[in-house]
C-alpha cells in the first residue's frame, strides 16, 4: 500500500487507495474536480487537525469496507470499459426518468414549493449536459484512447484540446450539483414530500455520489494517464 502524506494530492489519495471516497464525501471534501488540492490543505478547509486526520485517513485505507474498483492497477483499456460500464451505464439507466419525475414533483407540489421550479431547471440542465458528455466520450475521445492505447500511429498530440474540454464540463456538472444540493438542503425530503419527491431526492444523491467517483476516475486517473503517453511519444 502506498503511503499518503498531507502532500500528497485528494486525487492521487483516492485514487490509490479507492475506500477513501466515501469518507471524502462524508467530509464534503472534493476529490473529483478539487483533486489537485493538497490532503493538507483540503483537510485544514474542512477545519481538521492535519495530522490527526491523516492518522485516521491512513488507517482507514488499509481497510477495505467498499467494493470500489482498484482503478489505478487496470490497463487503459480495461479502465475506459470499467467506466463506461459502470458510471455511464448506470447514467444512461437513470437519467432519462428523472426529467419526467421532476415534472412530476413541481406539478404536484410546486405551488407550496416554489424552489421545486428551480430543482427542475438545474434537472433540465444536468441531464442534458450529461448526456451530450456522455456522447461525445462513447463516440469521439474514448475510441481515440482506445486506438492510442494500442499503439495505433495518429495525430495525438490533437487530445490534449478535447480532454481539457472534457474537465471543464465535469466542472460544470460538478456546479450543478453542487446547487442542487444546497437547493435540496442536502438531498433532504421535506416532512410533507411525497414519494415521488423521494424518490428524485433519492436519484439525485445517488448520481451525485456516482459522478464524483466517475468524474475522479477521468480527471485523476484516466487523464494523467493520457498525458503521460503523449509526453512519452514526443
Ligand atoms: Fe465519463
Ligand atoms: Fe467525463
Amino acid at each position: 500500500m502506498r503511503h499518503i502524506h498531507l502532500q500528497t494530492t485528494v486525487g492521487q489519495a483516492v485514487a490509490e487507495h479507492p475506500d477513501l471516497a466515501r469518507i471524502f464525501e462524508h467530509l464534503q471534501i472534493d476529490y473529483c474536480c478539487g483533486g489537485r488540492r493538497t490532503l493538507g490543505d483540503a483537510l485544514r478547509e474542512r477545519g481538521l487537525e492535519p495530522q490527526t486526520a491523516l492518522r485516521v485517513l491512513a488507517a482507514s485505507a488499509g481497510a477495505r469496507f467498499t467494493h470500489e474498483a482498484d482503478c489505478a492497477r487496470l490497463t487503459m483499456p480495461e479502465l475506459l470499459d470499467h467506466i463506461e460500464c459502470t458510471h455511464h451505464g448506470y447514467l444512461h439507466e437513470v437519467l432519462p426518468r428523472l426529467v419526467g419525475l421532476a415534472d412530476k414533483v413541481v406539478v404536484a407540489h410546486g405551488e407550496r414549493h416554489p424552489e421545486l421550479a428551480r430543482l427542475r431547471e438545474l434537472v433540465r440542465l444536468f441531464v442534458d449536459e450529461m448526456q451530450d458528455h456522455l456522447a461525445r466520450e462513447e463516440a469521439v475521445l474514448f475510441p481515440c484512447l482506445r486506438e492510442l492505447a494500442g499503439g495505433r500511429p495518429g495525430f495525438w498530440g490533437g487530445l490534449e484540446a478535447p480532454i481539457q474540454m472534457m474537465e471543464s464540463e465535469h466542472d460544470e456538472s460538478g456546479r450543478t450539483l453542487r446547487e442542487i444540493r444546497e437547493l435540496t438542503d442536502g438531498f433532504q425530503a421535506p416532512a410533507d414530500a411525497c414519494s415521488s419527491w423521494r424518490s428524485l431526492l433519492q436519484a439525485l444523491a445517488g448520481i451525485e455520489f456516482d459522478t464524483h467517483l466517475h468524474v475522479h476516475k477521468e480527471n485523476n486517473i484516466l487523464f494523467p494517464r493520457v498525458r503521460e503517453m503523449l509526453a512519452e511519444r514526443v
